[in-house]
């Protein structure tokens, strides 16, 4: 009769509803505890729906109940693997969070990334001057035969453009053997007064031992102006040593570079002996940290300069020799060796505190 298949129509679409609700619910929990509302909502022994559904199964008339039934069966037997599948992918999950785990082990090192001595050094010998109203330039790696040597007032066939020394990539143009080229590009582009420090990588073909290597850090400084002299220089210098090294006593030798005149290295008493002597010192009790003179006036020429009018002091020194003095370490190659157990003695997080 039309009623009857209106109910039992009514059944299935009922059940069917069941189902499309009851399955995302218990498939999507995603804790024990949202499962376990799901399966009461819909599996509940009381009131849960498929129990009313299951009432309303025996209302349905005589000729309908077997289909009526099978198709309850069938949506019950689905919902409820379901619920349980999805139980153990749960319990599944918690132990592997808890337990695959062995709590007893030390933790895993954090590891934060830190300054490298020679860079700490550099940015402690920019900051002093800095203070000294000197900025930071910087040159090319790669120069020409010309910024290097010729502009530097270098005699054409001086021994340091020798390719034993120099590491040349092609004809006249090779990679930079000072950071003095940096003072010809400052003062070609710069009108005087200059005050710059030019701190970068210089290559020379040396060997590599306990104070050589075939590439290492400089930096250069340069100040022009009108009426600079060597008093400039050596007090410039001297209060820099003063600062750098606390009380530690410093000294000029004269010296010779072709792009200064007079030209002057200024040593400092070893650190490491404190002057008594040692293999860093070569046993003088001093060691030598910066080559320095005033700029040659053919040099202020070559850059376009009037040296009639300006007059000035460079120097240059080796930040990696400062930073063996300044860490006690006994032997340069140390510190391009990369090894982190030595690093992390010296190095400080960047951005924190010594
Ligand atoms: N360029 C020189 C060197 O590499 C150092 C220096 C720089 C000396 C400036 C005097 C003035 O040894």
């Amino acid at each position: 009769m039309a009623t009857d298949d209106t109910s039992l129509e009514t059944f299935l679409r009922r059940i069917e509803e069941f189902e499309q609700d009851a399955t995302p619910a218990l498939r999507d929990a995603a804790t024990p505890e949202e499962l376990e509302a799901a399966r009461i909502r819909f599996l509940g022994d009381r009131s849960g729906l498929l129990k009313s559904i299951q009432r309303e199964l025996g209302s349905l008339a005589k000729e309908d109940k077997p289909a009526g039934g099978r198709a309850f069966n069938q949506v019950k037997t689905r919902v409820e693997a379901l619920h349980e599948e999805r139980g153990r992918a749960l319990a599944d999950a918690s132990r592997g969070a808890s337990s695959g785990r062995d709590l007893t082990m030390p933790p895993r090192r954090q590891w934060s990334g830190a300054k490298h001595p020679v860079t700490l050094v550099i940015e402690e010998i920019a900051e002093i001057f800095r203070e000294l109203g000197f900025t930071i330039a910087l040159g090319p790696q790669v120069e020409t035969e010309w910024y290097n040597f010729g502009a530097l007032n270098f005699p054409p066939d001086h021994p340091a453009m020798d390719a034993h020394d120099t590491l040349y990539l092609r004809d006249d143009i090779l990679l930079r053997t000072h950071t003095s080229p940096v003072q010809i590009r400052t003062l070609q582009r710069f009108p005087p007064p200059i005050r710059i420090l030019a701190p970068g990588d210089v290559f020379r073909r040396d060997f590599f031992d306990a104070s050589h290597a075939p590439m290492f850090a400089q930096i250069e400084g340069l100040c022009v102006d009108e009426g600079i002299s060597f008093v400039d220089l050596k007090t410039m210098l001297t209060n820099f040593a003063r600062r750098f090294f606390g009380a530690a006593r410093t000294r000029f030798r004269p010296s010779y570079f072709p792009f200064t005149e007079p030209s002057a290295e200024m040593d400092v008493e070893c650190q490491l002996c404190k002057g008594a002597g040692c293999p860093v010192c070569k046993q003088t009790g001093w060691t030598e940290i910066l080559g320095s003179g005033m700029v040659h006036p053919a040099v202020l020429e070559s850059a376009g300069v009037d040296p009639e009018k300006y007059t000035g002091w460079a120097f240059g020194m080796g930040p990696a020799r400062i930073a063996l003095q300044r860490y006690d370490i006994p032997d340069i190659r140390i510190l391009y060796d990369s090894d982190v157990r030595f690093l992390e003695q010296i190095a400080r997080p960047a951005g924190g505190d010594a």
